[in-house]
């Protein structure tokens, strides 16, 4: 049996615009497994960033609630959620946020730093990090606006991952990279994954897509279908084979 590190109960997301409410995320139960690679998939516009930004407490739902291990997340207060959040999530943004008067170590290391961890074994953890994905040590002294696209996007996940966190939440991770940069995030994620922690990933991408164990695939505010792939072996024609049907069936 699967031990479950996150549930969702009736979860609803609704935005106000012009006046009219929009319901994103209708009355969701979504359980997410521990040491699940589980990626989210769904056309443009279906929900899918929006639920990920609930789900890491980024942003509250309007209805629902969201657990963590038993902990209901949804009733804390702000700060208590960003305490919570920092001791147990990573996130990766679809847009890249990095503080642009900071060196990209310092960005990566400022989350550790918050939870009292020493400067010099954050750096190197840091530097082995930004090595695996391809950027040199002396380049971590560059500031965010001197970066490519894919560089930022490499630098901003180094940062999520700093924590160890529980679960790393990415949102198309690999959005902005090559061929090269989309396998060094990858790996990344999948030796997290490997090392226990959960990751949940947004992606339109079939080769990104996997690397999950588990794929959701959304549709209109709710779960349309899923997908069990079984464990990721690279070159695996089977699940390519499983994964593409699935798609296909959902409309994709
Ligand atoms: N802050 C907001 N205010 C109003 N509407 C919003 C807000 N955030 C998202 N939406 C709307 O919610 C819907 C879902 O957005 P979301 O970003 O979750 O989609 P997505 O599935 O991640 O799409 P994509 O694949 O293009 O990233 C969209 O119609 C979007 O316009
Ligand atoms: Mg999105």
């Amino acid at each position: 049996m699967k031990e479950t590190i996150i549930k969702t109960d009736k979860l609803s997301k609704s935005f106000s615009v012009g006046g009219r409410q929009q319901h994103i995320i209708k009355n969701m139960d979504l359980e997410i497994y521990k040491g699940d690679f589980t990626v989210i998939m769904g056309s443009s516009g279906a929900g899918k960033s929006t639920l990920l930004y609930a789900l890491s407490g980024m942003d509250k739902p309007s209805l629902g609630s969201i657990r963590y291990s038993g902990e209901e997340i949804t009733k804390m207060n702000d700060d208590q959620l960003a305490v919570f959040r920092r001791k147990h999530c990573g996130f990766i943004f679809q847009q890249i946020h990095l503080v642009d008067s900071m060196s990209i170590m310092d960005n990566a290391i400022s989350t550790g730093m918050l939870t009292g961890q020493k400067q010099k074994k954050l750096k190197e953890k840091a530097e082995k990090l930004f090595e695996r994905v391809g950027i040199s040590k002396e380049m971590t002294e560059k500031f965010p606006s001197q970066l490519s696209g894919g560089e930022a996007q490499r630098s901003a996940m180094v940062r999520a991952v700093i924590n160890d966190p529980d679960v790393v939440f990415a949102d198309e991770p690999t959005g902005a990279l090559n061929s090269c940069g989309v396998k060094a995030v990858l790996d990344v994620l999948t030796d997290l994954n490997n090392n226990g922690q959960s990751v949940v990933m947004v992606t339109h991408d079939i080769k990104s897509a996997r690397r999950a164990n588990r794929i959701i695939y959304l549709q209109d505010g709710g779960i349309m279908g899923e997908c069990d792939l079984g464990e990721y072996v690279s070159g695996d024609k089977v699940r390519h084979e499983k994964l593409r049907k699935f798609l296909q069936d959902m409309g994709w």
